[in-house]
């Protein structure tokens, strides 16, 4: 047996019709679609100490809902090649290997497997889904601690072995995309949490759906805290490139009062909803993962609602929270400085006083 140097499955090697010489060395591969992406540039792929090289490697940590269903999305998508699977029981994590690998053939080639932490080194991206979850009763600041506890434990052993991105994923969003850049000590713009891409999400398709266009036609930010202090940045909304406050009274929808309160509403209370249909949500975040991955391992420079350390933005400072920014293979690259009314400026800051809170405690521990 060899192994294709591309998309790095097991090939027989007798009677192997695509095979290719390079460097004195034969190489094998599983189809003719392999051997001619080696033939273009075979240096890309061979590196001396593994034989190849892993082009995008996205290690995930934490196999509940969330990271599976990440790890299946991602695998769709095509995006990365290398995806090591680290969680905390092993037979789950086995089960999720096999499931997923059972459907290589109908999608791009990738090698799914049991990772361990040492497969964060070479990672593009390590994507943090692993924490407790909240119990009936149990507050914010309970769930903030439960999760930093963990986060204490898993993060340097992530952090040694050098990963390019960190993204963190696990509630609260916010405070743990804080610590995670506390405990790990890599440059800020290289942790970043998911945030409010969700729920930006979450608000295009709703504001979408009612003005019954595609959600690609809309533009609009729900930014600071993933959670009840979100601000809906409606000064900002854009329907095919027209301002909301247009773009409505030339409708002839005539929609009574309080429709974009009730929109808003339905994007602060969805995960509630969702959770209480069927305990837990992972579909819309598993996607909303692999795009921020995309703009990552893609260098794509997306506008982003991801968390990030904030310095200065409506003198918003040392708190981690979501503002637009351009993400690339770097992380964060830049804040992008869109123009806030007064009132949402005021709530931004509002929502990021009332992390700050939270944080002290974690500052001072
Ligand atoms: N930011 C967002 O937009 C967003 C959206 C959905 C869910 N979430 C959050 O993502 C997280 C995961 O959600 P889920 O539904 O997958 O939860 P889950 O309970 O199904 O999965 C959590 C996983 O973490 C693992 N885990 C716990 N402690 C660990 C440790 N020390 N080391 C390794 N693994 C450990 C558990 O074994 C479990 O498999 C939650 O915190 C959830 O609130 C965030």
């Amino acid at each position: 047996m060899a192994i294709d140097p591309v998309c790095k499955m097991e090939v027989e090697e007798q009677q192997n019709e695509y095979t290719l010489d390079y460097k004195e060395q034969t190489y094998y591969f599983c189809s003719d679609h392999c051997k001619k992406s080696f033939g273009e540039n075979p240096e890309r792929y061979l590196t001396p100490e593994r034989g190849f090289v892993s082009e995008r490697k996205v290690t995930i940590v934490g196999t509940g809902n969330v990271g599976a269903t990440f790890a299946y999305a991602l695998m769709m998508s095509g995006l990365a090649n290398d995806i090591p699977l680290i969680g905390r029981t092993p037979e789950k994590v086995q089960a999720h290997v096999m499931d997923l690998n059972h459907g290589m053939m109908f999608v791009p080639p990738a090698r799914i497997y049991e990772g361990k932490y040492s497969d964060c080194r070479d990672a593009d991206l390590v994507v943090i889904t692993a924490g407790k979850p909240q119990k009936p009763g149990e507050t914010r600041q309970d769930l903030a601690d439960k999760n930093t506890e963990v986060f204490r434990q898993i993060i340097p052993e992530i952090a040694r072995y050098n990963p390019r991105n960190l993204l963190i994923v696990t509630n609260p969003v916010d405070i743990l995309t804080y610590a995670a850049i506390k405990f790990s000590g890599l440059p800020m713009n290289r942790v970043i949490g998911s945030g409010t891409v969700l729920d930006t999400a979450r608000f295009r398709y709703l504001i979408s759906s009612h003005c019954e266009v595609s959600p690609r036609n809309v533009q609009g930010y729900i930014l600071g805290e993933h959670g009840d202090s979100e601000v809906p940045i409606w000064s900002n909304v854009l329907i095919g490139g027209v301002p909301l406050r247009q773009y409505c009274p030339a409708c002839d929808k005539n929609c009574p009062t309080g429709e974009l309160e009730d929109i808003f509403s339905q994007v602060k209370n969805a995960a509630y909803e969702i959770i209480k249909g069927k305990g837990s949500t992972y579909y819309a975040i598993g996607l909303a993962l692999v795009d921020t991955a995309a703009s990552i391992l893609r260098n794509e420079n997306n506008i982003l609602t991801v968390s990030t350390l904030v310095d200065g933005f409506y003198d918003i400072h040392d708190v981690c929270l979501s503002i637009p920014v351009l993400v690339n293979k770097n992380g964060v690259a830049k804040t992008v400085k869109i123009h806030l009314e007064d009132t949402e400026a005021e709530q931004l800051r509002s929502s990021a006083d009332y992390r700050k809170g939270i944080l002290q405690k974690l500052d001072s521990a």
